[in-house]
């Protein structure tokens, strides 16, 4: 798996100039931050802001795929976000069912396989009916990978990966002795899937707020002011250019 999705070649963009084709990351994970400002400036709600942020994991989607990411991560809900008010939960909590109805052609068409990285046995019932439909209707797809990241907390995917190796330790199945990075990270949410490459994180907010902490070790990392409703393919180039012209070292000396 691993191999396949670094293995496969990278596509310029649709319109050819604005970037130079290979290194391009081969996973990208987006924060997708400031909803709530965006609404406020306009003087309206909230959730007003998480609509109009819907629009943009449309988009970005699809600059992803014609681009030759090949896996894309997206942080829709944290493990934190149950804090907010209520109200604002449940609009969140109903946004994935109206986003796959009117998406999931497109999303099938594009051979998108979905998966969902968090808890999703706490979301409410109908939020949990849509992870499983999305899940069914894509597992057979083949192309680009996109990650839904709902009720998903980097120290949460820890400690579940810690309890998953200790019940194969209780069942005889392996041992403590064993356990070593590689056999933790198999037994994370992200399983299978490389290391995301590219953090982005949009609003200004200059932080990871507990998103991939683990797997985000050696990632790039590009933040910017532009607010998630406003943020475009040409903001999602400007940090591939800039990814582009990183040195990555991991620790060595080149
Ligand atoms: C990101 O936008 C969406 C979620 C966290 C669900 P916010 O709702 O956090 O927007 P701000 O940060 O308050 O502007
Ligand atoms: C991170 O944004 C979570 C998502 C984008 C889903 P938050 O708005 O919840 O993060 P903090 O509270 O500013 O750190
Ligand atoms: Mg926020």
């Amino acid at each position: 798996m691993l191999k396949w999705i670094l293995g496969k070649r990278t596509r310029t963009s649709d319109r050819g100039v604005s970037l130079p084709s290979g290194n391009l990351p081969a996973h990208v994970a987006i924060i997708m931050d400031g909803n709530g400002r965006w609404a406020n400036r306009r003087g309206l709600p909230r959730v007003a802001g998480h609509r109009a942020g819907m629009s943009k994991v449309r988009e970005v989607i699809r600059a992803c795929d014609e681009l030759g990411i090949r896996c894309l991560t997206l942080y829709a809900f944290s493990t934190e976000n149950w804090k907010r008010p209520p109200q604002e939960v449940e609009y969140l909590m109903r946004l994935p069912e109206e986003f796959f109805r009117t998406e999931i052609d497109e999303l099938v068409e594009r051979g998108v396989r979905v998966r969902f990285i968090g808890d999703t046995s706490q979301l409410p019932p109908y939020t949990q009916e849509t992870v499983q439909r999305t899940l069914e209707k894509t597992r057979d797809n083949h192309g680009m990978i996109v990650n839904f990241a709902l009720n998903y907390g980097g120290r949460a995917d820890i400690v579940g990966a810690v309890k998953a190796y200790a019940r194969e330790v209780a069942s005889g199945l392996a041992s403590w002795d064993e356990l070593d990075e590689a056999r933790l990270d198999a037994h994370l949410s992200t399983a299978g899937l490389p290391d995301p490459d590219l953090v982005i994180r949009t609003s200004g907010e200059i932080r990871l707020s507990n998103f991939l902490i683990w797997q985000a070790a050696y990632a790039e990392l590009w933040f910017t002011d532009v607010l998630w409703p406003d943020f475009t393919r040409e903001h999602l180039e400007q940090a591939l250019r800039d990814y582009q012209r990183r040195k990555r070292r991991f620790g060595g000396i080149k």
